[in-house]
């Protein structure tokens, strides 16, 4: 088991956009044209609320998927991958059946269909971003692919735009039901900023992190596969929920019309959402007043919430979230993402960062109910700026901005 830390390493740690220009000079001879990257997030607090029209507040990780890149002028796109099968395509033609490149294939041809500029290219991709961990390693690589694309044929695009193109590539092309948040906290956060989303209107506030304490993420080694249908669960009952009290979305919905709803599982979904719109307000006023110790109990509250209300939690989460608020120093932790597995974060004092990673490390197992299938980890993070160009040969700047 280690501690990674992107800054605690520096000079060892070498970033995705370093390692896809080698592949590429590696395996073409020649330096990439454009060189193109996109964060995973993690979502601070408000969770499960975009695709209720609610609010989220997510930031942007220091762990990035880039794709280094030469315009070739024909539909086609050639990619590699560290670790994955070579892939090659016309943007044009239908999608596969499976495999990771239906990420790039489908994002490259709804940027297209979209009207705008894109080009084909060939290109290498490398990542920081654990897979199924709840980091958007997916939500990373659509924005990258997008902005590889639109760059790559010296266009431009909005991070709204890329977003939402990003989100209708899993919706649309690859069936999978998930909300705006990871693909707008991929393309449109500031560095040094969480970003709350109104998942309603897309308007974006930055919001600074406390500067006395350290977000940390905690991987509980733990990966699931069947949070799909779980997840496409959870909608139906927020949909149930809505229909029943007479709102659009639980976004309009307060906790007294709650009592209209007779089933306790939907009545339960539904209180969850309601208070986690709540949670995200009072935890950008607290960030704002910088009260630490607020945001942290805020986060505790939503981790109780997912996990005694909306039932996505799990034993390997709730045991992370649960060792976590024991060891001092930390003002509160609470599972991040779809849940079930994968990753946690907390809120701790700076001077306690050491002690509490070697703490977690030292004392957390999954438990035998949910076995981890890669190791515990443990990343103190600073929030980082969204998806943009590491360079670019291509004559052209700026091509993605937020309005
Ligand atoms: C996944 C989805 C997001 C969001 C979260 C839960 O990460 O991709 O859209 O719904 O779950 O907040």
């Amino acid at each position: 088991m280690t501690v990674f830390s992107a800054s605690s390493t520096a000079g060892a740690f070498v970033t995705a956009a370093e390692r896809a220009r080698v592949a590429f000079a590696k395996a073409h001879g020649s330096e990439p044209t454009v060189i193109v990257q996109a964060p995973g997030r993690v979502n601070l607090i408000g969770e499960h609320t975009d695709y209720n029209d609610g609010f989220v507040l997510p930031m942007a990780l220091p762990f990035a998927t880039a794709i280094a890149l030469t315009p070739n002028d024909t539909c086609r796109i050639e990619v590699s991958s560290e670790g994955f099968a070579d892939a090659c395509f016309s943007i044009e033609d239908p999608l596969a059946a499976e495999g990771w490149s239906r990420y790039v294939h489908g994002t490259a041809q709804l940027v297209a269909a979209d009207g705008y500029p894109a080009t084909g290219w060939t290109g290498c991709i490398a990542t920081d971003i654990p897979t199924g961990a709840s980091l958007s390693s997916s939500a990373a690589l659509e924005v990258a692919t997008g902005l590889a694309t639109v760059t790559a044929a010296r266009g431009s695009i909005s991070s709204i735009e890329l977003a939402k193109i990003a989100q209708r590539v899993e919706n649309d092309l690859l069936g999978l039901p998930s909300g705006i948040m990871d693909q707008l906290a991929s393309a449109a956060c500031t560095a040094g900023c969480a970003v709350r989303i109104d998942c309603r209107d897309l308007s974006l506030t930055d919001v600074v992190l406390p500067s006395d304490a350290t977000v940390i993420i905690l991987d509980t080694g733990t990966r699931r596969k069947l949070l799909e249908s779980e997840y496409a669960a959870r909608q139906d009952a927020c949909h149930t929920a809505a229909t029943t009290i007479g709102v659009a979305s639980l976004r309009d919905a307060r906790l007294n019309d709650l009592d209209t709803i007779t089933d306790d599982r939907v009545r339960r979904r539904a209180r969850h959402v309601v208070t986690a719109n709540r949670r995200v307000s009072d935890a950008v006023h607290a960030m704002q007043s910088g009260d630490t110790a607020r945001l942290g109990e805020l986060m505790s509250e939503s981790h109780r919430s997912l996990r005694d209300d909306f039932e996505v939690t799990g034993p390997a989460l709730d045991a992370i979230v649960t060792l976590a608020e024991s060891i001092d120093g930390c003002h509160g932790a609470r599972m991040t993402g779809g849940g079930f597995a994968g990753c946690a974060v907390a809120l701790v004092d700076n001077d306690a960062v050491d002690h509490f990673c070697q703490s977690v490390l030292d004392h957390f197992n999954a438990p035998d109910t949910q076995p981890a299938t890669e190791p515990t980890q443990v990343w103190p993070v600073t929030p980082s700026a969204g998806a943009h160009i590491v360079t670019d040969q291509t004559s052209r700047q700026d091509s993605v901005h937020r309005d």
